[in-house]
């Protein structure tokens, strides 16, 4: 979590690290900060609660000044507040920090011990401290005292460093914290994710973990925290920095939204052989043999992700016929699972750096299984350390809960079990074609749902008042059930539960009353029948049932409901891709209705690299 920027060139530095910071902000939001160095001096000023309010401290404080570093917080070590905002500063140094470092305790009392006053609570103060104590000590400049530092912090991090003996110089070091280089004409960026510096340039290099970089104007070296060079490829980024900007909608998440159609597309074309009922094993990230031998999957992933996962498991059970497990990727890091050489470990995760999917991605490599990453983001931490990667494109999402990521994940599952059921010959050419046209068939029956939004705005204000919201469903509808309920508990902080319908009557109807809305997912498929029995359950006992179905569906379901939202009629198999679409907007619409903050909801982050 947190969101770091770092500009040097020769234009002001303070806009361009705002504006970065402003793209990052998805990342954390509770303070930010910014250093720029006038060519003399460092000036740094910090501010409790979101970028705006830097952005009015600096309408009120001009700092000139063509290189700086800045910092969006979510809180990790020391509460929020402007003394916890990064920059942390010791002398002449100044620094911003994202991730945790593990041994700050240990490394705070030694410096305690050498007469350093700690002024802030944070874990990354120590960080400036240990640099200033190594020029001091002889270091011979900002680069070689950083990385002397380095040898000393045990944990995660991505920093930028600036010094006020060393104008035009950043800093910036790697290890499990993402850091995108942007390389400029005769300037130099670096930031925690692309879309910060997609304004600036689209040639970009990633860290790997324990690159130092100095980056100047005109050019940059890499050494690694040991001391010895490296290199790292340039390379040429596609996404656009519109693709960045809300384009005329009032929040990312509803852009985000009606995106959908096309980030499937983007997924699935020049992937799939429709005639041939196919999809191209160059395009997966698994290998026909690989497909051939595994004995199992075993999804990984958190949040929403796992939600996909679900669906995941779903499918390649039914069209791979292989076992398939799925863990959420907290638990597995301290239970110690059962990994075997033949499994495929399939670990979704749209930012490609959540630390507890990195964590379990690393526990089964070391126990010899072969991992697939799901990803959004190209050689982010989790597709590079897994044997091979299936990138969904959705480009960059910003808005905190994941809509169109969502729907591109399961795009590519379904797609990754049509693969796995045609290398092993428990998927016939003729029903892959089916499923391959009904998945490649679906963004146009998601722009016909997303031309009916209206309607979701005036369902959503059935659920404005309501404390309490269940969502059921079974089978595939299970996952999306789940979801729902997650879009809905994340913006507009309403209690919401996902439950698969058949399990209801194991708890949750002792909930039930006649102020309790119940969202059903429940499509006209073979499961249908079993569904609308759950929901005569419900409304016996008083409930307020929305129910989302098809034509078929309303017209066999005889109970009397609040609402009903129809979905054009669709194969079973891609039911879940459509049906998340309205869940996603029933839960805009609420949190629009609401009055809260439906991009960055309170306490959330979208990217979390802490445990
Ligand atoms: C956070 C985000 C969620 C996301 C989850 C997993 O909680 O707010 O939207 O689903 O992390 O993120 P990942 O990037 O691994 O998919």
């Amino acid at each position: 979590m947190c969101g770091i920027v770092g500009y040097v060139g020769s234009k002001n530095a303070a806009p361009i690290i705002v504006d970065g910071l402003r793209k990052l902000e998805y990342r954390g939001y509770d303070s930010a900060g910014i250093a720029i160095h006038d060519g003399k001096s460092i000036e740094i000023v910090r501010t409790l609660g979101k970028l705006v309010k830097l952005s009015d401290a600096l309408e009120k404080r001009t700092l000139l000044g063509s290189t700086g570093i800045g910092h969006t917080r979510w809180a990790t070590h020391g509460r929020p507040s402007e003394i916890n905002a990064h920059p942390h500063s010791a002398g002449p140094i100044a620094v911003v920090h994202n991730g945790i470092i593990e041994n700050h305790v240990a490394v705070r009392q030694e410096l305690e011990g050498q007469g350093v006053k700690f002024l802030s609570d944070t874990d990354t103060e120590i960080v400036a401290h240990l640099i200033q104590r190594e020029l001091v000590q002889g270091a011979p400049n900002l680069f070689e005292a950083t990385r002397r530092s380095l040898l000393r912090v045990v944990g995660a991090y991505a920093i930028a460093v600036v010094s006020r003996d060393e104008p035009g110089v950043i800093v910036a070091a790697r290890n499990g914290s993402p850091l995108v280089v942007g390389v400029g004409e005769d300037e130099m960026l670096c930031g925690s994710d692309i879309p910060a510096l997609l304004a600036h340039t689209r040639q970009m290099l990633f860290l790997e973990d324990g690159d130092v970089v100095e980056l100047k104007a005109k050019g940059y070296r890499i050494e690694t925290v040991a001391g010895e060079k490296v290199e790292r490829k340039v390379k040429r980024i596609d996404w656009s920095a519109v693709q960045a900007e809300k384009s005329g909608f009032k929040h990312f998440m509803l852009k985000e939204i009606h995106e959908q159609p096309d980030c499937i597309e983007a997924t699935l074309r020049g992937r799939i052989d429709l005639a041939g009922g196919d999809v191209y094993a160059a395009e997966i990230g698994v290998t026909p043999e690989l497909a051939r031998g595994l004995r199992r999957i075993y999804f990984v992933a958190c949040g929403t992700s796992h939600h996909a996962a679900m669906a995941g498991r779903y499918w390649v059970e039914k069209l791979a016929r292989v076992p398939a497990v799925v863990d959420l990727a907290s638990e597995v890091r301290y239970r110690d699972p059962v990994f075997f050489a033949d499994d495929l470990v399939v670990a979704i995760s749209q930012s490609g750096e959540t630390v507890d999917t990195l964590f379990a991605v690393k526990a089964a490599r070391a126990a010899g299984a072969k991992v697939l990453a799901i990803s959004n983001v190209v050689d982010s931490a989790i597709p590079r350390l897994a044997d091979g990667a299936l990138y969904t494109h959705a480009g960059p999402e910003i808005g905190v809960a994941s809509t169109k990521c969502f729907t591109a994940q399961l795009a590519a599952l379904l797609m990754l079990s049509v693969y796995l059921g045609r290398r092993r010959e428990t998927l016939s050419k003729e029903r892959a074609q089916e499923v391959l046209q009904a998945l490649w068939e679906t963004p146009s029956h998601m722009r016909d749902v997303l031309g009916d939004a209206d309607y979701m705005h005036v369902i959503a204000k059935k659920l404005t008042h309501a404390k309490d919201v269940l969502f059921l469903g079974r089978g595939l509808g299970f996952p999306i059930a789940l979801e729902g309920a997650l879009k809905l508990k994340e913006i507009s902080y309403a209690h919401a539960e996902g439950y698969a319908a058949g399990e209801m009557k194991h708890g949750p109807i002792a909930l039930i009353d006649d102020q309790m809305p119940i969202i059903v997912v429940a499509p006209h498929d073979e499961l249908f029948e079993k569904t609308a029995s759950n929901v005569q359950e419900v409304l016996a006992r008083g409930g307020k049932v929305i129910m989302m179905s098809d034509a078929a569906g309303i017209a066999s379901f005889p109970g009397r409901t609040l609402a009903t939202i129809r979905l054009p009629d669709c194969d079973p198999f891609v039911a879940p891709i459509l049906y998340a679409v309205p869940l996603q907007l029933l839960a805009y619409y609420t949190a629009v209705h609401k009055g809260t903050d439906v991009d960055q909801p309170r306490n959330l982050a979208k990217s979390v690299t802490v445990e």
